[in-house]
């Protein structure tokens, strides 16, 4: 491909083994294929290539594009340094001399900026899809559980109770922001470098706006130099991937928790638990252990871009051939995780009873006592005092609030009348909360029909 300048034997193979990318950029011989149609027909619009010979080349491009369809494997035995040269040499044996004209005004640094964004665009299009639908399971989950209570916590201790859907909503918002900032990184994504060249742009009369809607993209970069040497939008798509995958650690971890057996809230179904090879009482949670650990190869696919790219001189170095491996894993793990957290959110129950107690308990209603001595009056830190005293006396007797007795009410909280104290079950105080974002079944409900919405033309 480059032997003109050369006059020895060729390359030394411990560098090819070195420096072929065949193995890795097998993957986007289709958008390189499909490139390369785009190319042909813009050499052909200014009169490099005749119609016939246009005609010729995308025949055989799209025969190759089926050929390609059929190799399961990168195919090294052709000894081709890397994809652009594959397709190059596949050209020149179905086409002889023609095959070579193809790459007139192209350089592959121009042609593989372009394949690479072709198919980053393809993967986030479909993180997209299937990010939507783990949020549509939790909206679906929150719907069905929006009156039974939970205990939510700061800390890890219990807190407050809210309905087991606010929680899944919580979760929801979070993948709704990942769907918006996919979308961003999309529209940075979808611009064409293709006519750029190998650095300096093309000396041919391409028409690189025209190209790049060929190729579905939005616009053509403006800069040569800045288009064949910055990975950004990669490095941008690992980023939006390891938010996701941090949300989705955060989502499994917290199911660890309500699903180990001091907790037992929820339960995973058994599809998605393993059991021991020693302990036969044992069933873990290993999709979600699964789900959190992919998280941490998802954030070294970015710092691995990151570092890559940081201190390359301005344009293309091979380094930058070190830039696919990370996207391809990232993208591929983040399905599986998306796929089995949709699969075990789906399959899981709550403990309802069990869940409506753990919520009760803890003295989780502390701060609704406060708030009736504010609404009788009383400062809110006196109010917040006097409640710690509360539920000092309380846990000495190992009773609930609302069922000390009334010398001791009287006692500590005179401003409040027994019966409202009494009234301070999970029920009621979940129902307080009905300020927008807030936990109140009526709340939880209204948020999860507008979330199922809202998911449905995402
Ligand atoms: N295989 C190379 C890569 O993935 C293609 C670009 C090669 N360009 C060059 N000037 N050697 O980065």
């Amino acid at each position: 491909m480059w032997g003109g300048r050369y006059e020895g034997t060729g390359p030394d193979e411990l560098f090819r083994a070195a420096n072929d990318s065949l193995p890795i950029d097998w993957r986007i011989v289709q958008q390189d294929i499909r490139g390369s149609i785009a190319w042909a027909g813009a050499l052909c619009a200014c009169g490099v290539l005749s119609t016939s010979e246009h005609g010729q080349l995308v025949d055989a491009l799209e025969a190759l594009s089926e050929e390609a369809k059929t190799i399961p494997h990168p195919p090294v035995e052709s000894g081709a340094e890397d994809v652009h040269t594959w397709v190059e040499q596949k050209l020149v044996e179905k086409l002889g001399s023609l095959g070579k004209k193809l790459h007139t005004g192209r350089s592959r640094n121009d042609q593989v900026a372009t394949d690479f964004r072709l198919w980053t665009r393809d993967a986030v299009a479909e993180v997209r899809r299937v990010t939507v639908s783990v949020a549509k399971a939790l909206a679906t989950k929150a719907e069905a559980h929006s009156t039974d209570a939970f205990p939510a916590y700061t800390h890890l201790q219990p807190a407050q109770p809210v309905p087991f859907g606010h929680w899944c909503l919580a979760y929801v918002e979070m993948l709704e922001r990942d769907v918006l900032r996919l979308d961003g990184a999309l529209s940075r994504i979808n611009v064409s470098p293709l006519g750029s060249g190998a650095l300096a742009g093309t000396g041919y009369a391409i028409d690189r706006e025209a190209l790049a809607k060929e190729l579905g993209f939005a616009s053509a970069s403006r800069n040569s130099l800045d288009a064949v040497s910055d990975r950004d939008f990669a490095v941008e798509t690992l980023s939006v991937l390891s938010q996701l995958a941090v949300h989705l650690s955060r989502l499994a971890e917290d199911l660890i928790i309500y699903t180990s057996d001091e907790f037992r809230l929820v339960r995973l179904d058994d599809g998605v638990t393993s059991g021991s090879s020693l302990m036969p009482q044992k069933r873990n949670p290993d999709s979600l252990e699964v789900i959190r650990g992919a998280c941490g190869s998802i954030l070294g696919a970015q710092v691995s871009l990151l570092v890559t790219m940081k201190g390359l001189p301005l344009a293309y170095n091979k380094d930058m051939q070190f830039d696919k491996k990370p996207v391809f894993e990232a993208v591929d793990l983040t399905l599986v995780v998306l796929r089995l957290a949709e699969r075990t959110i789906s399959g899981m129950t709550l403990n309802a009873d069990r869940a409506k107690v753990r919520a009760s308990a803890g003295y989780a209603n502390a701060t609704d006592v406060a708030d009736l001595l504010v609404a009788a009056g009383v400062p809110f830190r006196e109010a917040h005092d006097r409640v710690g005293q509360l539920v000092r006396r309380a846990e000495k007797l190992g009773t609930p609030i609302e069922s000390l007795d009334e010398k001791d009410l009287s006692e500590l909280v005179p401003e409040l009348d027994v019966a409202s104290i009494r009234k301070l079950t999970v029920e009621n105080v979940l129902s307080r909360r009905s300020a927008k974002g807030g936990s109140s079944p009526a709340c939880v409900l209204a948020e999860a029909k507008a979330a199922l919405l809202r998911l449905e033309s995402l």
